[in-house]
């Protein structure tokens, strides 16, 4: 063990040994982020030692490594372990999901198919996630990359079926065999201009093309316009072009913003097109709250469903989950499997439940769902409503403090996300407020003092907390609103006289 010898078996006191190692790195790590800036830039020096240290060619020993790591990486975090971290939709992890990750490492399944324990595990947490969802018994699922890879899978089968019903064999002949050529029926998808970019990635990389995306506008609460949205399926159809899917949000990335899913459930019954909500964010809420009910009761008319439990179920990445309100379907649009692999299903062999591979794109699969599973075990729905409960209450708190502020606007709010910006009494407007907006978000994210994101809403320029983070105190939510003002303080930015100080104390 200390040398770097290529010996593969260590001795059970070499793991024990290793292991409290970790342990204790992992220990130091969570528990002294509070006493560190949110983020920091990784020092050019050290950037400059990654990009031209040489490939090993000895090994060194495992002590040697371990304080590399120690040295070179842990301190420089992202951010979002931390307290004060409110950027994107990047919750700390769950200790007890640091630790089933090296549980999952020990076993280090592929979780293709077959009938290991891995197997069962995920069958178990997708269909509790069906469950929860409302969707039906039919329903299967997956655990995916994230919320990504769980639209574009959701997408792909939405492709597949309106494919076929236009007699299109798209697995076969790509998007190429459009009768009469290109400028013939084309697939199309509608999202609103809310809609998460992972969507317009997925419609690009299935062949739909980010032309056919139609964008429905949003109303003002910034949730799709459902009238809009009708007009442009009828259009499309008129037209003898082939909807595709309607992707609706159940919490925007930007806003927070839940689509009127009930509303927009009818346009696609209607119409026979496929309903996918990105509840990549969303979900855990109106999965888990009762005063999301009406929501969950529309959410289960989806045909499929992405929800990432590495946001706000704070599993580490990653871990996202695409739901089918029918699991057969997705096997059709995915299911290509080589003799030596196939196995129907074999519940008492080797072969298991039909494999997973068969509906994704993944064939080698990470063990994922242990994570899920052990947290909402030791959680259970209670713990994640408690939680869940307390980032809204921080987010409500964020918000009543820039209302309070004469110098700061909401602009946007909904689930856990808090949209505003800092706008001086006889200050500057237009892009030149934009301007001043960005360069405070820049001197608080670069400040070490609390973290945000910066967005456009309604075609300004927004500071963006989102509050997916149970360790974050009301000093702490305080501290990031002071946080703000004092960045707009030291800008030199009128009507901020007096501000500094609370901003300081409030540290
Ligand atoms: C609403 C929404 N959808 C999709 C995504 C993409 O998820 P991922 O980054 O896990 O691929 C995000 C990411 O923040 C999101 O907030």
């Amino acid at each position: 063990m200390n040398g770097g010898e290529s010996r593969f078996e260590w001795t059970a006191e070499e793991l024990r040994t290793v292991g409290h190692q970790v342990v204790d790195l992992v220990v130091e790590h969570l528990t002294g982020l509070r006493d560190e800036p949110v983020f920091r830039p990784v020092p050019q020096t050290v950037v400059r030692g990654f990009e031209t240290e040489a490939v090993p060619q000895d090994g060194a020993p495992v002590d040697a490594v371990l304080g590399e790591f120690a040295a070179r990486v842990e301190p420089w975090p992202f951010g979002n372990g931390h307290p004060r971290f409110y950027g994107w939709v990047n919750p700390p992890p769950h200790p007890l999901g640091v630790f089933a990750e090296l549980l999952v490492a020990a076993m280090n399944p592929s979780v293709a198919g077959g009938n290991h324990a891995a197997v069962h595990v995920e069958r178990q947490v997708v269909r509790w996630f069906a469950e929860l969802a409302g969707l039906p018994g039919t329903a299967h699922g997956l655990l995916v990359s994230g919320g990504s890879a769980a639209t574009l899978t959701g997408l792909a089968v939405a492709r597949h079926r309106a494919a076929l019903r236009a007699g299109r064999p798209v697995r076969e002949d790509g998007v190429q065999a459009g009768a009469g050529g290109p400028a013939a029926a084309r697939f199309v998808v509608y999202q609103g201009t809310e809609g998460h970019g992972s969507a317009r990635k997925a419609a690009e990389l299935l062949g739909i093309g980010s032309g056919n995306v139609r964008v429905v506008g949003s109303d003002d609460g910034h949730r799709i316009r459902v009238p809009a949205l009708r007009d442009a399926i009828a259009a499309d159809v008129r037209a003898g072009h082939v909807p595709v899917a309607v992707l609706a949000s159940a919490g925007t990335v930007n806003t927070g913003a839940v689509d009127d899913l009930a509303a927009i459930g009818d346009v696609c019954a209607e119409f026979g097109v496929w309903l996918h909500v990105d509840a990549a964010y969303g979900g855990p809420a109106v999965l888990l709250l009762p005063r999301f009910a009406a929501v969950r009761a529309a959410l289960g008319r989806a045909d499929s469903v992405a929800l990432d439990p590495h946001k706000w179920l704070y599993a580490p990445v990653d871990a996202g989950l695409v739901l089918f309100r029918d699991g057969a379907p997705a096997r059709d649009a995915f299911s290509l499997v080589p003799p030596y692999l196939r196995t129907d299903d074999d519940p008492a062999g080797v072969g298991g439940p039909v494999w997973f591979s068969e509906y994704g794109f993944e064939q080698t699969r990470p063990f994922r769902a242990l994570k899920v599973w052990m947290l909402l075990k030791h959680l259970g729905v209670r713990g994640y409503r408690e939680l869940i409960e307390h980032d809204l209450a921080v987010a409500d708190r964020i918000a009543a403090a820039v209302a309070a502020a004469p110098e700061l606007q909401l602009l946007a709010r909904g689930l856990s996300v808090v949209c505003f910006r800092c706008r001086p009494p006889g200050g500057p407007d237009g892009e030149e407020l934009d301007e001043l907006n960005r360069r405070v978000l820049r001197a608080v994210q670069l400040g070490g003092g609390a973290f945000l994101a910066g967005t456009t809403v309604d075609g300004v320029f927004a500071l963006r907390a989102c509050v997916v983070n149970p360790r974050a105190t009301a000093g702490d939510a305080d501290a990031l609103v002071a946080q703000v003002r004092a960045g707009l303080a030291a800008d030199g930015a009128p009507g901020r006289a007096g501000q500094a100080d609370q901003a300081g104390e409030a540290r």
